[in-house]
């Protein structure tokens, strides 16, 4: 039996150093729920980072990784796979018309570096207009468009070309944007920003300015996609068809995966303009269509919303005078406190109750979509007695 001390201790010296971690070492999970080497459990509101919208061990996700790794693993774009065949084609009927070309990868950071390399092709233009507490990645592109200036600086000279605007001010696009812009990437509902819900015509306006300018809107629904705001895609709620659609995070059940969606309008890419060994594999492919299927069968985005609307007005009741606000769509919920979030943090850990941090003051809940009604109101009133 391995103890949460002793693993941590070996993680300890072979870390690369970049991730400040919490005390516990994760072992197994099954739902909403987490377990850690000591056999404590946990209602995880991390969700991976929001890559578990299913929760863990999903059953429909377990068989189809297990059955498609026991036929075929590995299988790149150079040929045709049965498994990404039929996942790109189901994927693109739940997105609105003319969404229809796929390029697969590996992660939310790839998405946006092909995004770019894309736009660029696109429209033989190379500036980017971003947003203030956009985040998009860590990669030099992407980190590029990704505005906090402690992520950014010790790294420069990154990308040229990027400006951030302020978020939900479509003055301020207006003026960026001219015939210099290849692309506008913005968040449909700003994440690691703060969760930041813009006003409801705030996408709609973008996408206006993109068009009458010439440049692609780049939706980067990367931590909003697959249900978590009360529909499958957070763009559809605000009537919008993206140029470009970034997804990764929960799109494969927890598994490493992306997808950049093109419009029609944008054509093919060019033959070798881009490129990965790993995207598309049958087995995360497999794996995105179990979630897909559940997700719809299970009308799991809908009850995002119900959930998510009673929590805000439950979490609004009871919130304490240390509270600043309370925001968020779905189950993508934000605490802004008068405060530094760390300390309530580790208080809910204490408690049982992991989850994230938005940017310094913001506690950010990002449970599973079948998170199991008694934990999510468990969650909020553990976390109106750690804030009283
Ligand atoms: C909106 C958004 N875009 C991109 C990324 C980067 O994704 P990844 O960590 O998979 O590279 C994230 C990660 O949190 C994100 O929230």
């Amino acid at each position: 039996m391995t103890t949460n001390a002793e693993l941590i201790a070996t993680e300890a010296l072979h870390t690369s150093g970049v991730y400040p971690k919490r005390p516990l070492a994760l072992v197994r999970g099954a739902g909403a729920r987490v377990w850690d080497a000591d056999g404590r459990e946990y209602i995880d509101c991390v969700a991976g980072q929001g890559a578990a919208n299913l929760g863990h061990a999903h059953p429909a996700v377990v068989a189809a990784i297990a059955e498609q790794a026991a036929r075929l693993i590995s299988c790149p774009e150079i040929f045709t796979n049965d498994q990404r065949a039929a996942y790109a084609a189901e994927l693109t009927a739940h997105l609105p018309a003319g969404l229809h070309r796929v390029f697969f990868c590996n992660s939310g950071a790839e998405t946006v570096e092909g995004a770019l390399k894309f736009a660029r092709a696109i429209t033989g233009r190379s500036g980017v207009v971003a947003t203030v507490r956009g985040f998009h990645g860590r990669t030099f592109g992407a980190l590029s468009a990704t505005f906090e200036p402690k992520y950014r600086e010790p790294f420069m000279p990154l990308v040229p070309g990027v400006v951030h605007v302020p978020y939900d001010r479509i003055a301020a696009l207006e003026a960026a944007v001219d015939d210099t812009t290849a692309a506008v990437i913005v968040e449909p509902i700003q994440g690691e920003g703060g969760v930041r819900v813009p006003a409801d015509d705030y996408l709609a306006a973008a996408a206006d300015c993109c068009r009458r300018r010439g440049a692609v809107l780049i939706v980067d629904e990367v931590q909003t996609g697959f249900g978590r705001t009360g529909t499958l895609f957070a763009s559809t709620h605000a009537g919008v068809t993206p140029d470009i659609l970034l997804l990764a995070k929960s799109i494969a059940g927890g598994l490493p995966m992306g997808a950049i969606v093109l419009h029609e309008r944008l054509g093919a890419m060019a033959p070798a303009s881009h490129g990965t060994t790993f995207g598309g594999g049958p087995v995360v492919c497999a794996a995105a269509r179990a979630t897909l299927r559940t997700l719809v069968a299970d009308r799991l985005p809908e009850r995002a919303a119900r959930l998510g609307a009673a929590l805000l007005t439950r979490l609004r009741a009871h919130a304490s005078p240390r509270v600043r606000e309370v925001r968020g769509r779905g189950l993508l919920i934000g605490i802004e406190l008068k405060e530094r979030v760390q300390p309530a943090l580790v208080a809910l850990l204490e408690r049982g109750v992991l989850a994230l941090p938005a940017g310094p003051n913001v506690l950010r809940l990002l449970p599973p979509l079948v998170i199991a009604e008694d934990d999510l109101w468990h969650v909020a009133d553990v976390l109106a007695d750690v804030l009283a």
